[in-house]
């Protein structure tokens, strides 16, 4: 009735005032361009440069968020950038999630609030030691999409990616009313062999552009070795930006830019504050004092800079990445804290202090506390229970859909598998005796086996332990036993992990997880496969009566079964902790159902894993150890109330 009596007279005069609105708010107008003759960034028309810090959502509960940012805006940053991991929101194809640890309309938001400006990266590809770099698993179902270029196929799943994420970050561009004031599409793509694709790179603007429209600014970032990598990295038309790490000389780099983009503003997108870390190498240090001298010369070259990373985080779960190497490849540490100023836990360390210092020489830093170090708590001798083996978990542990079978092994990604790992089995079809091989054939796994002989294929009622096998890109992995029985009908069973797919270069493209070729038991290839994924999470509070609870004097063959399950429920303060695994050699840790990620402290360097206490709502809670490697002789863990990342 009202609205009907308002009439068109009231809705022109609304339309009239708004107008007026729009008008005057329009002279007040955001704007963030490149001045490419005054060589600097205009924020509202005003000369402007960032000093900026990387921080991955993807790695920090969302909990946290807040905390991170405002440790970011009180060590004098004015700017966030962060990367959208494809993987992170599309686990399964075609679906997309931007809920909870993915709610990235929340993180801008805080961001904002914060006062940070956002620099968005991972349009589609990112590298940072996340796994397969960011993209989705399901892109190696197939073998004939060629990454990171202009093959059709690849390009329908990267617009795919864009039709979801792009329409969020919209409303959150700097000219809109948001932090963004930058997005960068591709990453590092002039040292990508065989990359160079001006096509692929034009699409990607064209494709962003369609959605963020004209106004925003794009950039690259690349390696500043050659003018070559800048050109084969970007196109002409955006602006071009370089990434490295601490020097007395950043002028060279910034001379390598001007080289290639003679305006425009100079970047270092990527200015290391730490490195990255493999399992089995020393941890990587960068000194306060170095990084601080660099950084002054770099700002007093009116230069915009990205401390990467500034807060660095967690590869919970299996998200760490791999880089290839001959004949092992390396993989990444579950810790991600990279030395950098904020640590893992998010504490503020002396080296954001000194960051800080020498920030305050060009900008006003907020003359306000830091906020404080959380409070971590800690339990020393928390006993475990061996529950069993993880073979008498198998029902609770299998994909719903049981068991797919074929004639030959299936690779995990064609299985349909993503993360973790794969169960193979295939039963025997004679008696045998004596010495035995099983062959993966070269570069045959994807990555590690453990290998079983059991009866009856899921429980280690006399099943025996064979060992277990590392891929190899030249020689075939293989297991050899002197002597051994084997009966009709009884399983040979492969558990196979599936250890972080590659994040960086060529080897991207050729890379499948699980058994990837025939498996050959005293060279002749076994037929008639099943195979399943292992949900480890499902073993959350399952060590109980009516299952196995063995102790390891009562059962000394159980003990030989590995992998081995270890569980116990632990109470302990709602504060963030780090679990101590040295008693235990390699496997992954869970906390309720909520993976924590590896643990490999035999070989180093990590022995902690961060535990935030926001994974778990009340003090009580389920640890669960899966071990792979070795019985523990003293199945204990302590809880810490500090990390040890450098134990090499
Ligand atoms: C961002 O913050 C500004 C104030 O600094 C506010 O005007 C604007 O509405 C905020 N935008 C969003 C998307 O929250
Ligand atoms: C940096 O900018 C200031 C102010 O615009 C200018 O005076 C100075 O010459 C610039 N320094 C360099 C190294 O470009
Ligand atoms: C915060 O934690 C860091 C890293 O553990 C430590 O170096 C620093 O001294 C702590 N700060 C305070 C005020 O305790
Ligand atoms: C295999 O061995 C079992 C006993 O160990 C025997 O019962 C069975 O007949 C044998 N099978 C063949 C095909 O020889
Ligand atoms: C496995 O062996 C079968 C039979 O020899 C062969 O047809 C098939 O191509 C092999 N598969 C692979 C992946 O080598
Ligand atoms: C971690 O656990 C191992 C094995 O129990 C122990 O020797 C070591 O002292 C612990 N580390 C700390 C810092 O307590």
């Amino acid at each position: 009735m009202f609205s009907s009596f308002v009439g068109n007279e009231m809705l022109s005069l609304i339309a009239l005032i708004s107008s007026i609105y729009l008008s005057s708010f329009v002279s007040a107008e955001r704007t963030f361009t490149v001045d490419w003759e005054g060589k600097t960034f205009l924020k509202d028309g005003e000369p402007f440069r960032y000093v900026s810090g990387s921080f991955h959502y993807s790695r920090v509960p969302n909990q946290y968020w807040e905390d991170r940012l405002k440790k970011m805006k009180t060590g004098g940053l004015n700017a966030v950038e962060t990367y959208f991991l494809w993987n992170f929101h599309s686990q399964v194809e075609g679906q997309y999630d931007f809920t909870g640890d993915r709610d990235i309309e929340k993180l801008l938001k805080l961001a904002n609030d914060t006062g940070l400006l956002v620099i968005a990266r991972g349009f589609p590809f990112a590298c940072a030691e996340w796994e397969f770099g960011g993209f989705p698993w399901y892109l190696k179902r197939y073998q004939d999409i060629i990454l990171r270029r202009s093959d059709p196929k690849f390009l329908a799943y990267v617009d795919d990616w864009f039709d979801a994420i792009l329409p969020k970050l919209e409303p959150f561009l700097y000219e809109n009313g948001g932090p963004i004031i930058t997005v960068q599409y591709e990453n590092e793509y002039g040292t990508y062999f065989p990359g160079c694709d001006q096509d692929y790179l034009q699409h990607l603007v064209y494709k962003i552009r369609e959605y963020l429209g004209s106004d925003v600014v794009l950039f690259t970032t690349d390696r500043a070795y050659t003018v070559r990598a800048l050109k084969c990295g970007s196109v002409k038309t955006e602006l071009a930006t370089v990434d490295f790490k601490v020097t007395n000389y950043p002028q060279f780099y910034f001379d390598v830019l001007r080289h290639y983009q003679q305006d425009g503003p100079v970047v270092n997108s990527e200015f290391y504050t730490g490195w990255l870390n493999h399992w089995g190498k020393p941890f990587q240090k960068v000194s306060a004092t170095d990084l601080a001298e660099s950084l002054e010369k770099i700002l007093a070259l009116n230069a915009s800079v990205n401390f990467y990373m500034y807060t660095g985080g967690t590869n919970f779960a299996y998200w760490s990445g791999a880089n290839y190497v001959r004949p092992v490849d390396s993989y990444d540490l579950t810790t991600y804290d990279y030395d950098a100023p904020i640590s893992e836990a998010g504490d503020t360390t002396w080296k954001y202090y000194v960051i800080r210092d020498t920030i305050a020489k060009f900008f006003p830093v907020p003359v306000v506390d830091v906020p404080a170090n959380s409070t971590k708590t800690s339990k020393a001798d928390v006993k475990l229970d061996l529950c069993g083996s993880l073979i008498d978990f198998l029902d609770i542990i299998i994909s719903d859909n049981g068991f797919i079978t074929s004639k030959y092994p299936q690779n995990m990604e064609r299985l349909g598998f993503d993360y973790g790992f794969v169960m193979y089995r295939t039963q025997l079809k004679e008696n045998m005796s004596g010495r035995m091989e099983i062959n993966f054939g070269v570069d045959g796994l994807g990555d590690r086996a453990s290998i079983l002989l059991a009866q009856t294929g899921n429980t280690s009622d006399g099943a025996v332990f064979l060992g277990t096998v590392d891929n190899n890109h030249f020689e075939a992995p293989k297991l050899s036993i002197d002597s051994l029985s084997i009966n009709e009908g009884s399983f040979l069973v492969v558990i196979v992990e599936n250890r972080g797919r590659v994040n960086w270069g060529p080897h991207m493209n050729t890379q499948n997880k699980g058994i990837k070729k025939n498996v050959t038991l005293n060279g002749n290839v076994l037929e008639d496969w099943q195979m399943s994924h292992l949900q480890l999470e499902n073993l959350n509070k399952k060590c109980k009566k009516g299952l196995r609870s063995i102790q390891l004097e009562s059962d000394a063959k159980l003990s030989t079964v590995l992998p081995l399950v270890y569980q116990t429920t632990v109470t302990l303060d709602l504060h963030d902790t780090f679990l101590n695994t040295t008693t235990f050699s390699r496997g992954v840790a869970i906390v309720n159902d909520f993976i924590l990620g590896r643990y490999w402290p035999v070989m180093g360097p990590q022995q902690t894993l961060f535990v935030p206490a926001a994974i778990r709502n009340s003090k009580q809670f389920t640890l669960t150890l899966v071990e792979f490697e070795k019985q523990s002789e003293d199945a204990r863990v302590d809880f810490l109330d500090f990390p040890i990342l450098d134990a090499y």
